[in-house]
């Protein structure tokens, strides 16, 4: 049944030591969390496209599930599942970010706790608690992947889904501002920053890392890929950069949680 996890990863040879820079401390911090948030709200970027194409991969009826957004930030998909009926919990390292949301929720009461906490730790959540994660555009802004998907598997529901938006892997950076092309490898697992400081990836660092990574990672901690989108960039964004129509733009995945999970003795290849 799960054969395929003997295949030889590919791509996974550079993986770099980046952990030791990391503090647990957000970066969305400060003026830049407002502006981060406003700036999602108010233009057809990257959002427009990838929450509609997150919530079509979810059940048609959300009512009574237990859905926990991870990197939750100011709130904007938090507020799109409890809109159809789920019971949402939003987490982020953030606090200014979480100010944010939590400022929204007093203005529309839907309902959602949010709740800080780290990804890589999730102490706040229990196991095996949740029907579906969701990681909106965040699993690129934190550092330990492996520590995030092993606590994504131990609060999910078994048969329960993460589905987790992120910029293509295989497109040049892809922002609001255009497409920059960095120096590094794609098949590098690193830390970079935009040289553009008018984009969000050039006031904060972002991870860059080649697919098989992502996927691999998760089949390790008993999450198998189901369903895969593309999204192209909205018409707005289109008109403004062209060149968008020529490559990729983001990435939206949905992996289930397999009730049967490899067990530590096996001698399957990691
Ligand atoms: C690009 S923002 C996305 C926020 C939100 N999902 C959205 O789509 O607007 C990334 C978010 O991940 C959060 N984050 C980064 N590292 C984290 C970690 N280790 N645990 C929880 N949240 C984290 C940041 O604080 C930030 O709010």
């Amino acid at each position: 049944m799960v054969s395929y996890l003997n295949t030889p990863p590919k791509g996974e040879k550079n993986k770099i030591a980046i952990q030791d820079s990391y503090t647990s401390k957000s970066e969305y911090k400060g003026e830049f969390a407002k502006w981060y948030a406003s700036s999602i709200e108010e233009f057809g970027g990257p959002h427009s496209v990838v929450i509609p194409a997150m919530i079509c991969l979810l059940p048609c009826r959300l009512y009574g599930l237990q859905i926990a957004d991870i990197g939750c930030g100011s709130g904007i998909l938090s507020r799109e599942l409890a809109l159809r009926g789920a019971e949402v919990l939003g987490v982020d390292l953030s606090e200014d970010m979480l100010e944010l949301a939590r400022q929204a929720e007093e203005r529309i009461h839907l309902g959602i706790v949010y709740q800080q906490d780290d990804a890589c730790v999730l102490s706040s959540v229990t196991d095996h608690s949740q029907d579906a994660v969701t990681m909106c555009l965040s699993l690129t802004d934190m550092p330990n992947i492996e520590a995030v998907f092993s606590q994504i598997s131990r609060i999910l529901k078994f048969g329960g889904c993460l589905i987790a938006s992120l910029p293509h892997p295989c497109a040049p950076c892809s922002s609001h501002i255009g497409l920059d092309y960095p120096q590094h490898s794609y098949y590098e697992e690193i830390r970079w920053m935009s040289s553009n400081r008018q984009s969000v990836r050039g006031r904060i660092p972002t991870y860059h890392r080649p697919l098989s990574l992502y996927i691999n990672l998760a089949l390790q901690h008993g999450l198998v890929l189901e369903r895969m989108l593309e999204p192209q960039p909205s018409p707005l964004l289109l008109a403004r950069y062209p060149q968008y129509e020529r490559v990729p733009y983001m990435l939206v995945l949905r992996f289930r949680l397999q009730c049967f999970r490899p067990q530590e003795n096996e001698t399957w290849q990691k």
